[in-house]
């Protein structure tokens, strides 16, 4: 089965960006992406491709290579479904915050809504792909709605997470270690792992097409986050070691990582892992460790995040005793607010919560991030709900200039890694400040002994 017409559900950071790359190298497929948010649909049909709704490098040139021609962006989901003889499902799983598993079970009801939908409307054969991360036996449920409620047509579900990283979504798109699908083992589910095999085949190599079961693969993406996440935990929590020992935790994960059954990626020491999923993607594996009476092994993954919150914690209260104890009234400039560079995400992003502890210790914050607009940083900290807009709105202020944010401030507080964080003038910077001058390097970025010329009294992480 040769597929033509391909929908997405879903016009977010990962529907967005795979269903531009799968346009860009399948001229001969027609791909419409939709979404029920108005708003991020006109973004993305936006003349002014600088104003796409998410910041990816090489983004919006595969956007523009494609849209109008075999891509298009639409709030019409159902005509989009009809034509499709392939759905992607790829709208947001987010943590339950409210009923049963509160706090750490996906929330699918944005899963069943586009199950239901996909059911009533479809009136000929179809196969939906799961797209967004789902926990294992998802499927089991997409199927049971998509065959009681349907026209008596027949739906194949097949999964097929994304491995995608955010900053790098577009090369990782284009050149990615494995495409993992899974599908039912039966004879029409193998068809239609082919046909998904097919689409990608356009510029990637089978060898790197991985087909399993269903539970596997669905399984593999939970797995899969929880295994990089834990790198980072683990080497944040030798961090802290390091500080009170001597050693040095750059020296160590470099001494590590070249034990090539260790290996040198995702042990870079932080202020914490942020993001939409990490988090949220183990505390689903909890979850259902949890739910099948697997109480060890639910403790087990649970230890990445314990260990995340502390990391986060512990570099506010570090600012807060060396700065004598108080930084009330006492102006912080956070560079980068970002959960990574080359993002405008700030989903879970440290520095959320970072602030949020200063602020709670009555700071002032002057935040500079080069692509996260002012708008996003004070919706960040009104749902936490720990004070009110206006309070945060006091509290924080926002800069388009990073010289500016760090003039008068007592400390810098590196945040995101921003690589422009490097080339600044810290003479300049440094001038301009309060003295002694503090900078608290969140991502070990900055050339700490260049710094400590200057003047600065510096501080990274594990050192
Ligand atoms: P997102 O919030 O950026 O986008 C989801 C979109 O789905 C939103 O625009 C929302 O309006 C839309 N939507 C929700 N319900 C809908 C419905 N019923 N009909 C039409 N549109 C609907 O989320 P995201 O970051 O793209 O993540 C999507 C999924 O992919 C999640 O399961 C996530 O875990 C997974 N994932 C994310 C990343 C990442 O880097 N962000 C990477 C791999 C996997
Ligand atoms: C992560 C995974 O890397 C992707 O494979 C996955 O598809 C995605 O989650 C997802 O499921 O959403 P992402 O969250 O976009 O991607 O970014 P990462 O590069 O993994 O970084 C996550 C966080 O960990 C960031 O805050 C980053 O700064 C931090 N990190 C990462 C470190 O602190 N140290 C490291 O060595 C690596």
């Amino acid at each position: 089965m040769k597929i033509k017409n391909i929908c997405c559900i879903g016009a977010g950071y990962v529907g967005g960006p795979t269903m531009a790359v799968i346009a860009h190298k399948c001229p001969d497929i027609k791909v419409t992406i939709v979404d029920i948010n108005e708003q991020r649909i006109a973004d993305w049909n936006n003349e002014d491709v600088s104003k796409l709704p998410i910041y990816e490098p090489g983004l919006a040139d595969i956007v523009l290579s494609a849209r109008g021609k075999n891509l298009f962006f639409s709030t019409d989901i159902e005509k989009a479904i009809n034509e499709a003889e392939m759905i992607f499902i790829s709208v947001n799983t987010p943590t339950k915050t409210y009923g049963v598993g509160k706090g750490m079970a996906a929330d699918l009801k944005y899963i069943e809504l586009c199950a239901r939908q996909i059911a009533e409307v479809a009136k000929d054969d179809k196969i939906v792909v799961e797209k967004s991360t789902l926990p294992v036996r998802t499927a089991q449920a997409i199927k049971n709605i998509l065959e009681n409620t349907g026209n008596g047509v027949n739906f194949q579900i097949l999964s097929n997470p994304e491995f995608l990283a955010e900053g790098t979504a577009i090369d990782d798109l284009l050149h990615p270690d494995r495409v993992l699908i899974g599908g039912d083992t039966d004879e029409a589910g193998q068809k239609a792992i082919g046909a998904l095999v097919d689409v990608y085949a356009n510029w990637i190599s089978r060898d790197k097409i991985l087909t399993t079961n269903v539970w596997s693969s669905e399984l593999s993406k939970l797995t899969a986050n929880a295994f990089l996440a834990q790198r980072v935990s683990s080497i944040n929590a030798m961090s802290e070691l390091c500080e009170k020992t001597g050693a040095d935790v750059n020296e160590v994960a470099k001494a590590i990582g070249m034990d090539s059954r260790i290996g040198s990626k995702f042990l870079k020491s932080s202020v914490g892992f942020g993001g939409s999923c990490f988090q949220k993607d183990i505390l689903n594996l909890v979850y259902i460790a949890k739910s099948y009476g697997l109480n060890e092994v639910a403790d087990y993954w649970e230890q990445v995040i314990i260990m995340n919150d502390h990391q986060k914690r512990r570099f506010g209260a570090n600012i807060v005793k060396t700065l004598y104890n108080t930084v009330s009234g006492k102006k912080i400039a956070f560079l980068g607010w970002a959960f990574k560079k080359d993002t405008n995400d700030t989903r879970e992003s440290a520095s959320i919560y970072v602030a949020d502890d200063l602020l709670y210790e009555q700071a002032n914050i002057a935040v500079y991030d080069p692509k996260v607009k002012e708008k996003a940083i004070y919706r960040d900290l009104n749902y936490l709900s720990t004070r009110t807009e206006e309070e945060n709105k006091k509290g924080v202020t926002v800069h388009i200039d990073p010289y500016e944010a760090c003039k008068d401030a007592h400390a810098i507080a590196v945040l995101t890694e921003w690589d422009e964080f490097k080339t600044y003038d810290w003479q300049k910077i440094y001038d301009n400040m309060k003295k002694p001058a503090f900078v608290f390097d969140g991502r070990n970025i900055l050339d700490e002994g260049a710094l400590r010329d200057i003047g600065f009294i510096f501080q990274g992480i594990g050192k």
